[in-house]
């Protein structure tokens, strides 16, 4: 399985908190925005710098500013909108696009329904979703932004089941993926075990 887990303490920490079945939506959302930001430091360890003149109000120095491929960050509608203002607040010039995608409660099988995205020229993207648990919404996800031409793709979520892993692993070998969390399995209803219940219902406050 090809997948990165960034299990810095405070991350660990938080993430136990969002599992905790009494937290509630604005704890949850907190918390799932924390946790974005905290994984974004890691997932833009490689990006790209560039020597800048600067002058400070001392002297001139040679300084370090990020040169290269602008980001778009593109939730997975629902929730997948609660990752993005973590990395916003990163990366304020990052433009956001929007994939909606539901899974059908009885086939597990991702049904689009609407996809609008940046300018794909010159740009990286973060493909941002909570749960990754058969891993039929990411790879739709990805396949789509492939069909417009991106393929400079990475997908972020917060905890994943090894089947979603080996499934995106498989459909698309050149997305890296960096989680929060891997769990055990999924249960008989496709979900996350122990995961943390449904996301999107917990972040919105929904049933
Ligand atoms: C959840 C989750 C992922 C998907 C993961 O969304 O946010 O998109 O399920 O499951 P998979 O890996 O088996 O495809 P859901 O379909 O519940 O929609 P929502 O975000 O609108 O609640
Ligand atoms: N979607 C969720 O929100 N939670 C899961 O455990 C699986 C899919």
């Amino acid at each position: 399985m090809q997948v990165q887990v960034i299990d810095h303490p405070l991350i660990q920490h938080k993430v136990t908190l969002m599992r905790k079945q009494e937290t509630g939506s604005k704890d949850f959302r907190n918390l799932l925005e924390e946790i974005t930001m905290l994984m974004g430091y890691e997932i833009t360890r490689d990006l790209p710098l560039e020597d800048i003149d600067v002058e400070t109000p001392v002297a001139t120095m040679k300084g370090k500013q990020i040169s290269g491929r602008k980001i778009g960050i593109v939730p997975v509608l629902r929730a997948g909108l609660g990752m993005v203002q973590g990395l916003l607040d990163l990366m304020p010039t990052a433009k956001v696009g929007h994939i909606g995608l539901y899974r059908d409660p009885k086939t597990l099988k991702p049904v689009e329904y609407y996809c609008k995205l940046p300018d794909v020229k010159n740009r990286d993207f973060i493909i941002v979703d909570p749960m990754l648990a058969t891993g039929g919404s990411a790879s739709a996800a990805i396949s789509l932004l492939k069909e417009k031409g991106i393929h400079h793709i990475k997908l972020m979520c917060l905890v994943a089941a090894p089947q979603g892993v080996k499934k995106v692993n498989t459909d698309h070998p050149d997305v890296k993926i960096y989680v929060a969390a891997l769990d055990d399995t999924l249960n008989e209803h496709g979900y996350i075990v122990p995961g943390l219940g449904d996301a999107g219902d917990r972040i919105f406050g929904t049933k």
